[in-house]
């Protein structure tokens, strides 16, 4: 790796998410989103019931996060914008200009730097008062994020360029309305999870065509949506129920929302059957997959300017064995995935190292969604507290990462425009709290001013930057 070179242009990046860092939950008139409404909560659901009221201050330090930005020489930065801090209830009936101030602060201390911003509108953690309507549940949403959209683009595309409507639209409908671990921790169990998607798809598709045909002209930027995907591959490559299974774990996860917006504005044939049959057999009327009107998929397809992929593990996959206990809402893709002893494990035990599952996911998408441009739009390996400064084995996952991801642009062809680690500075990781470390700098949660010190892994990614 040490003599190879990543393409000229390209897009070296950390990111973050507004809750998880910004603390100043209700400052200057930011209004509450459902993050500080569950934390607020209590109940053990988040580890230590800590919240992100203070995080990492982020709403005051900002300038700190600058200094981290430039201290690696990125030349992206990616960060969220809090939808409640913006439109307190959500709409555009007030606009807290605090808030506007805030970020334009930090874009303009960004673009000041030379860094390009790249910016997503929801981070898991829409208004209440819109939750209170029914969130993303309600198809009532859709119109409501089309018109906060409208007022990002107006008032910040003059200067950022790269837009993300929503992230993770897999893990923000799962979680908050299926599962129900994150909020407004809804167990609709078989139907919340395809609702919330469904009105996220086009929730999203409308944000697209908002920026198409009334900004993009004038503003010349690009919109995407940040889609998360394990990389599976089956347990016994011989068994054909495994390979099934492998298949229909990945529909279940990246092709639920890849394939209406970049193939064809509908749901895959495999899902839509699957689950339908499965509706049949409960004796309901109609699938609990929801449908799209012929005219909603022509407005879905084809609504990503490029390819947002956030990628962490990789699972070994076999038909779901009905015997064991298994997470809520896994029935339908009738598929499990296992972890092979040998992976090493990087902080939560959900992440187990694979770095070459990045790579044969990146090929994954050049081939399923027409060759698109991708950006790595979040990537990283924790720690769990208390973390080591001197991270020389998290450092090494990163090294194996970068050599796999060179090799999908030296050796696959694939079009790889750019790599964001996750993330700039350890932050609030959900319902794990403040005890799971993905950092380049390390924040001391328990000193007032927040301290951000590098890992040793932010001093050699500098490295890697600079060096291309
Ligand atoms: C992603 C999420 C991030 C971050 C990361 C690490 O799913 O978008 O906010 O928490 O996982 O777990």
């Amino acid at each position: 790796m040490e003599s190879s070179k990543f393409p000229d242009s390209f897009a070296w990046g950390a990111s973050t998410a507004a809750y998880q860092i910004e603390g100043g939950w209700d400052a200057d008139g930011k209004g509450p989103n459902i993050w500080d409404t569950f934390t607020h909560q209590g109940g053990d659901r988040v580890y230590k019931n800590q919240t992100g009221d203070v995080a990492c201050g982020s709403y005051t330090l900002w300038e700190e996060d600058l200094k981290c930005i430039k201290q690696l020489g990125l030349t992206h930065y990616r960060f969220s914008l809090s939808w409640s801090r913006l439109l307190p209830d959500g709409t555009t009936g007030f606009i807290n200009q605090k808030g506007v101030d805030y970020y334009n602060k930090l874009i303009d201390g960004l673009l000041e730097m030379n860094v390009i911003p790249m910016v997503t509108l929801c981070h898991f953690d829409h208004p209440q008062a819109i939750e209170d309507q029914g969130g993303w549940l309600s198809e009532k949403t859709v119109e409501i994020f089309e018109q906060y959209a409208r007022f990002c683009y107006a008032t910040f595309g003059d200067r950022v360029k790269l837009w993300i409507t929503i992230n993770e639209p897999y893990f923000a409908s799962k979680l908050s309305y299926e599962v129900g671990n994150f909020p407004p921790g809804k167990k609709e169990v078989g139907v919340g999870a395809y609702q919330a998607g469904h009105n996220m798809i086009k929730a999203h598709a409308k944000a697209w065509h908002v920026y198409n045909n009334c900004f993009k002209d004038k503003q010349k930027g690009r919109v995407s949506i940040a889609l998360d995907s394990d990389w599976a591959e089956p347990l016994d490559a011989d068994s054909l129920a495994d390979q099934e299974a492998t298949m229909r774990y990945m529909i279940f996860r990246l092709h639920w929302f890849a394939n209406p917006i970049f193939i064809d504005g509908d749901y895959p044939a495999i899902m839509k059957s699957v689950i339908s049959q499965k509706s049949k057999e409960e004796g309901l009327k109609t699938s609990r997959l929801p449908e799209f009107t012929a005219e909603e998929k022509a407005m879905i397809k084809g609504t990503a300017d490029f390819f947002c992929l956030n990628y962490y593990t990789t699972r070994k996959v076999k038909p779901l064995d009905s015997t064991s206990s298994q997470p809520l809402g896994n029935s339908d893709v009738g598929a499990e995935g296992v972890t092979d002893p040998d992976w090493p494990l990087a902080g939560p035990e959900w992440l187990l190292v694979v770095p070459w599952g990045l790579r044969k996911l990146l090929a994954h998408v050049k081939d399923s969604f027409g060759d698109p441009e991708i950006f790595i739009t979040e990537n990283g390996f924790a720690q769990t507290d208390p973390p080591l400064l001197h991270d020389v084995q998290r450092w090494g996952y990163f090294q194996e990462t970068l050599a796999e991801i060179l090799k999908a642009i030296t050796v696959d062809g694939v079009k790889l425009k750019g790599y964001f680690v996750w993330s700039l500075i350890d932050n609030f990781e959900w319902t794990l709290g403040y005890n799971v470390r993905f950092g380049l700098f390390h924040v001391d949660f328990e000193q007032p001013n927040l301290p951000r010190t590098p890992y040793f892994s932010a001093v050699e990614y500098a490295k890697v930057v600079k060096g291309n």
